[in-house]
């Protein structure tokens, strides 16, 4: 993106830029840590399963809607909703999608911000000595509950977060993640490699793909209903933001098909590589919001050179989860902008300031403080509020709102227009059919039964 961005509205240089920044936005800690977590917790592959069809049939169709009315509008937030339909309630949508982004930032840069510690932990040679698994837990459960720990951390990387944005999303970070993610995408494929020749291997594979039917329960299906929007950063308005920054308009739907395979694919490889080592000692995969951060270091600690690997592993998990709270701070940032004309440096400082507050209490939320550690009694208490909550009924909900409004509201014929896709073809047909009925009746089927029976708690 050019550096105009920091100014009046800004562009995108390229496609592959533009490629690069929605998938930088999409891949992060929601696939080497949520996914792992949230299948282990769900049973497995029955998760897995649910994941990706929602992946392909809701994800995909709602990645586009986005871009539709980014496209449309070359606005952002509640702007870009009183734009295509003045004066209606639908702008609410970009309110409610500003809320979530500011919700899911704090929590996330208190995950964050543990791999900004491991990589503290990593350069101290804390990894090349042999680590059983309790170890590692142990390790992890100190870490965490240092309150002054993880609060520092998690207040470094909104630093950070805030030092990009200022900048206007520059070429810097886009440039970065050309070579940097790649070469993470590498590193993840030798790790995998590696875990698959572990003893009991097999297990874990079919913990992740053979699935277990009876497993499904309704929490099962909202959990991978959320998660896949979560990784795809869908349903606050992120890819909204991003294509209002987008000049052409060509080859959209290619586009959103690349991030959500190369967003995918990070997920699975992930699974590939945690599930294996997890069974081949033994330990159980619900390990709940630590697994990923208990289970890599025994993995780096088995290799040869794995302090090296380690050090790569942590800074480079750590610049794709910087390349999402990016996303997340933007959204925030431009919606202020667009809607109320203030000034962009304040703006990023304004909402910097609120989400660190609101990371604080997340930070403090395993251990650090009694009271949020139990919050009603939910499991991570304020943290685990926010995550279910923002990361996947707000998410959900939006998701569901964006799709009735294209589907609905605005129409599916300018949709389809502002996409670049030719009326009567085969896309366009089941663009159609996805946006007006197949995701609004899954989401709303889903949240009626929550609703209906109060399974999900
Ligand atoms: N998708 C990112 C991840 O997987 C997190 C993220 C960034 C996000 N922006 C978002 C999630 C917007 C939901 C909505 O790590």
């Amino acid at each position: 993106m050019n550096d105009t961005v920091a100014g009046a509205r800004g562009v995108f240089g390229s496609r592959i830029g533009f490629i690069l920044t929605a998938a930088g936005s999409a891949i992060g800690l929601g696939n080497i840590w949520r996914f792992p977590y949230m299948a282990g917790e769900s049973g497995g592959a029955a998760f897995v399963l649910l994941y990706l069809c929602f992946v392909l049939a809701l994800g995909f169709p709602v990645m586009l809607a986005e871009f539709a009315i980014g496209q449309a509008t070359r606005q952002s937030g509640s702007r870009a909703f009183t734009t295509l339909v003045p004066g209606t309630r639908w702008r609410w949508i970009g309110t409610l999608g500003v809320l979530t982004g500011l919700a899911i930032l704090a929590f996330y840069s208190v995950v964050a911000g543990w791999s900004l510690g491991y990589l503290v932990k990593a350069f101290q040679g804390d990894f090349s000595r042999e680590l059983t698994a309790e170890a590692s837990a142990a390790i992890f459960t100190d870490f965490i509950a240092s309150p002054s720990q993880s609060a520092a951390m998690a207040a470094a990387v909104i630093a950070a977060t805030v030092a990009i944005v200022l900048k206007g999303v520059s070429k810097g970070i886009e440039r970065a993640s050309l070579i940097l993610m790649p070469i993470f995408f590498l590193l993840l494929i030798g790790l995998s490699v590696h875990s698959l020749q572990l003893p009991g291997a097999a297990d874990g594979l079919a913990f992740l793909f053979a699935p277990d039917l009876s497993k499904v329960s309704l929490r099962v299906v909202m959990s991978a209903l959320g998660q896949a929007f979560f990784s795809l950063s869908l349903g606050m308005g992120v890819m909204i933001t991003y294509s209002s920054y987008l000049t052409q308009k060509k080859g959209l739907p290619g586009m959103a098909l690349s991030s959500i395979a190369a967003d995918t694919s990070v997920a699975l490889l992930a699974g590939v590589t945690l599930f294996p080592a997890i069974f081949s000692v033994g330990a159980s995969p619900q390990g709940g919001p630590g697994l990923a951060f208990i289970t890599f270091p025994t993995i780096f600690a088995d290799l040869p050179a794995g302090t090296g690997v380690a050090i790569a592993f942590y800074a480079l998990l750590f610049i794709a989860s910087i390349t999402s709270t990016v996303s997340l701070l933007e959204v925030v940032v431009a919606h202020s902008v667009d809607r109320y004309g203030w000034r962009r440096p304040r703006t990023v400082i304004g909402a910097s300031l609120i989400a660190l507050l609101v990371a604080l209490p997340c930070a403090l939320s395993f251990g650090g403080s009694q009271a949020l550690s139990s919050l009603f009694g939910v499991q991570d208490g304020f943290f685990g509020i926010l995550n279910i909550a923002f990361g996947n009924f707000a998410l959900v909900i939006g998701a569901l709102c964006i799709c009735l409004f294209v589907g609905w509201r605005w129409g599916i014929r300018p949709a389809l227009n502002a996409l670049g896709v030719a009326e009567g073809s085969w896309l366009a047909r089941l663009l159609s059919l996805e946006i007006r009925f197949v995701c609004p009746i899954c989401i709303s089927a889903v949240l009626a039964f929550i609703a209906l029976t109060g399974s999900f708690f």
